[in-house]
């Protein structure tokens, strides 16, 4: 019997102390084989054995259910450690949000703009066809007014296919003078490698008394922007013509890809369009009722320019939100 009391004492698990349990109070196990000795055994020392057998069973008892505690409450200790969570540890693993390349390029020329004391505007994403159209001296006729180009909501309500209704919204609710600039998402029906039904534009105004802004103003100030944008390229200014500006002209930069030698991206010119820009038409300020005044615009596509500034070639991968291209521009 004694043996027993060490096998309990030096069990090392809770199932080791079970297969114990088993052979000692089991239906098979010694306590019952003595106990069916005793029945065996001489009539006088039947009490005898049956109290010795009893005093066992009962200090067995005691003796298995303290090892039992100690074993659980180790395993249960070695459990927790294994399952421990550090939750103030640094994970080596995660990784850091950025900016989008689009937002991060929009940041970017807002802060060259607001640096030249251009106040920002933002105007709403729906507008109707007076200040989209009509007052920037957009005809009836014109090809933008198309079904095929605008998204229209019934009552002349559409999404605005450009920045510039900012323009008349700002000149209709403040005097002159004005300087301010207007980003936002803009929308047209186009979907190819060069084109989505939404992107976003800056949009610039500067209005001052007649005679105080020129040409030479306007090409001042986008010179050093492009320069700020893009570093040591060249610039030019080509005629072309806009409703809203009279005269108009598109702005080129030598090729970033090929330093103004020639190349796919440029189609061989060694130029960039990058914007549009000219005089204020007289033709707008009538229609926001401002007289005596003149001044410049000028409107640019932001992905355009994200595009350009890190190589970028399809300006559809700006819009799928794959982390794998995302990650690059951290
Ligand atoms: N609104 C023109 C567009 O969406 C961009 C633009 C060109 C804006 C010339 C201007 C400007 O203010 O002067 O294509």
């Amino acid at each position: 019997m004694n043996k027993w009391y060490d096998e309990i004492k030096e069990a090392q698990s809770v199932d080791t102390l079970e297969e114990i349990r088993l052979a000692v109070f089991g239906k098979k196990g010694v306590l019952a084989q003595e106990f069916a000795k005793m029945k065996t055994a001489p009539n006088e020392e039947k009490s005898k054995i049956a109290q010795e057998l009893n005093t066992h069973k009962s200090s067995l008892m005691n003796e298995f259910t303290a090892r039992k505690i100690t074993l659980q409450t180790l395993e249960l200790q070695e459990a927790m450690k294994a399952e421990d969570i550090d939750v103030s540890m640094f994970s080596t693993t995660s990784q850091s949000g950025a900016l989008h390349p689009v937002m991060e390029t929009m940041d970017r020329i807002v802060e060259y703009f607001s640096s030249m004391n251009f106040a920002v505007k933002t105007g709403s994403m729906i507008e109707d066809d007076f200040h989209n159209f009509e007052a920037l001296n957009l005809p009836k006729y014109h090809p933008a007014r198309d079904m095929q180009d605008t998204f229209y909501f019934k009552d002349e309500m559409l999404l605005r296919t450009h920045t510039s209704p900012v323009q008349i919204r700002t000149m209709m609710n403040n005097k002159p003078p004005i300087r301010m600039i207007a980003p936002g998402a803009v929308f047209r029906r186009d979907y190819d490698i060069t084109h989505t039904p939404m992107f976003h534009q800056i949009e610039g105004l500067l209005v001052d008394e007649m005679g105080k802004v020129s040409f030479a103003n306007l090409k001042f100030i986008l010179e050093d922007f492009l320069k700020y944008m893009f570093g040591d390229v060249d610039v030019r200014f080509r005629p072309s013509f806009f409703p809203f500006t009279e005269p108009s002209a598109e702005v080129d930069i030598s090729c970033v890809f090929c330093s103004g030698k020639g190349c796919r991206v440029c189609s061989k010119t060694g130029w960039l369009e990058v914007l549009g820009c000219g005089i204020v038409d007289p033709n707008v300020f009538e229609a926001v009722k401002y007289e005596d005044v003149s001044g410049y615009a000028f409107g640019l596509g932001v992905e355009r320019f994200a595009m350009l500034i890190h190589q970028i070639g399809d300006l559809r991968s700006l819009f799928e939100g794959d982390i794998k291209l995302l990650e690059q521009f951290q």
